[in-house]
């Protein structure tokens, strides 16, 4: 075969390599957008500090250490009273990333040990993964705060749609 085309040839097959990657990765969210959810209680008790959180992005065992919790919340008191608490709780586990076929949801649950239920999203080994090449002073910007605050960086975040379309990291 002569040079030029074995050089036709080998640039056809990288071109067409990258145009299934871009069309993998950019679609939606291909598969991985959690899908929309909803509770009244929810939206009005778990967003008043900082997003509410997608129930899909916690396996049901963190939602109940959470739940049980609130007094103690990351410093702050977020109790409740008992039925709203049970209503919210009842809620994200029935949404929570155990029963929740979306790609996202299974890999987070992969990524937690057995035994383990973090309190903190951002603190599950699939986050440190996703999140490895921000680097701490990024994540404490004045527009940012913490790695908590997805929504800062994220504008899919509350929706669900975590795809790489819809981030930009604010200065
Ligand atoms: C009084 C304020 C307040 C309320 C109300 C509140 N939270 Fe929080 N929550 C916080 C603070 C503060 C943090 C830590 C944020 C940080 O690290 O920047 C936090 C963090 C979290 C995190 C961990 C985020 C991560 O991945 O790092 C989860 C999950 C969470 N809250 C769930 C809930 C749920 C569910 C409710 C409703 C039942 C709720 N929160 C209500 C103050 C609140
Ligand atoms: C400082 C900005 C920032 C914050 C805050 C942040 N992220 Fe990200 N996140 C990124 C960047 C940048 C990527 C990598 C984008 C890419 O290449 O897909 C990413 C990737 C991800 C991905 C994987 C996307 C994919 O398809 O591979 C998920 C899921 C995700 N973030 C969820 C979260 C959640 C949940 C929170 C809050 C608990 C959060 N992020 C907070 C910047 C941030």
């Amino acid at each position: 075969m002569k040079k030029w085309m074995q050089f036709l040839i080998l640039f056809g097959s990288v071109s067409a390599a990258g145009t299934l990657l871009a069309s993998g990765g950019g679609e939606g969210d291909g598969g991985r957008a959690l899908p929309p959810v909803s509770n009244a209680r929810w939206k009005a008790e778990c967003s008043s500090c900082h997003m509410a959180y997608h129930p899909g992005l916690l396996p049901e065992r963190s939602w109940r250490r959470i739940m049980a919790g609130l007094d103690r919340h990351f410093g702050e008191n977020a109790a409740l009273d008992a039925p709203t608490a049970a209503d919210i709780e009842q809620f994200l586990v029935a949404n929570s990333a155990d029963r929740q076929p979306a790609r996202r949801s299974q890999r987070i649950l992969q990524s937690i040990p057995p035994g383990a239920a973090p309190l903190r999203i951002s603190e599950t080994p699939y986050f440190r993964a996703k999140h490895d090449e921000i680097s701490p002073a990024t994540f404490k910007r004045k527009s940012i705060g913490s790695p908590a605050n997805c929504s800062a960086c994220h504008q899919g975040a509350e929706k669900g749609d975590f795809s790489e379309r819809l981030v930009k990291i604010p200065r």
